[in-house]
């Protein structure tokens, strides 16, 4: 998280238990490439929005303190954790949410690679898998073992599945490669 992130959640734990409901404003923000405008009180965390204001359900509330990656978004193509992310910082900056990698029709390559591997049990800590594991490979398309486990490492997985997402991300991996590889190199089509 960048430090300006993490220098406003900690303007968010405050302002919960130490003051009184903002007021409202108009907020303007763009999420996966549409910008929307939002009548919240700039403290309400970026989750609340997401789902309540904007009907994208990915992002699931875990903790709800910032510990477990279940809300997990990119900010800026960062991950961070959207329930503790006041909306009000946000005006400018670039929102992605797992809606915004791909569709039932047309997934994304890690939310097939994820379906491929049947990453999910019960499925709640998924979307924010995704997304970090998705700044991970937009950083870095061919993570070793070790890299791909550290990154990973702020999100939690209540269901232990964590072996299947780990291979999810390996494979996604692996496709990258292939689609950017010349098609005469590979002898495969690209997927
Ligand atoms: S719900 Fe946001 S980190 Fe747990
Ligand atoms: S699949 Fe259930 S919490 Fe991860």
């Amino acid at each position: 998280m960048t430090p300006a992130l993490s220098q406003s959640c900690h303007q968010l734990f405050s302002a919960q238990f130490l003051s009184a409901p903002h007021a409202k404003a108009m907020i303007t923000l763009t999420v996966n490439g549409k910008t929307h405008r939002v009548d919240v009180d700039p403290q309400t965390p970026l989750l609340y929005v997401l789902r309540d204001e904007l009907a994208l359900n990915g992002a699931k509330f875990g903790c709800g303190v910032g510990q477990c990656g279940s809300c997990a978004v990119t900010v800026d193509g960062a991950a961070v954790n959207s329930c503790v992310i006041p909306v009000g910082i946000l005006q400018g900056r670039r929102v992605v949410t797992v809606e915004g990698l791909g569709t039932n029709e047309k997934p994304g390559v890690l939310q097939q690679a994820f379906i491929d591997e049947q990453a999910a049990q019960c499925g709640y800590c998924i979307a924010g898998m995704i997304m970090r594991a998705q700044t991970l490979l937009d950083q870095n398309p061919s993570p070793s073992d070790t890299e791909i486990r550290t990154h990973m490492g702020p999100n939690l997985c209540r269901c232990g599945t964590h072996m299947r997402i780990f291979r999810a991300i390996r494979r996604a991996s692996e496709a990258l490669k292939r689609n950017a590889a010349p098609q005469h190199e590979t002898g495969r089509e690209r997927t």
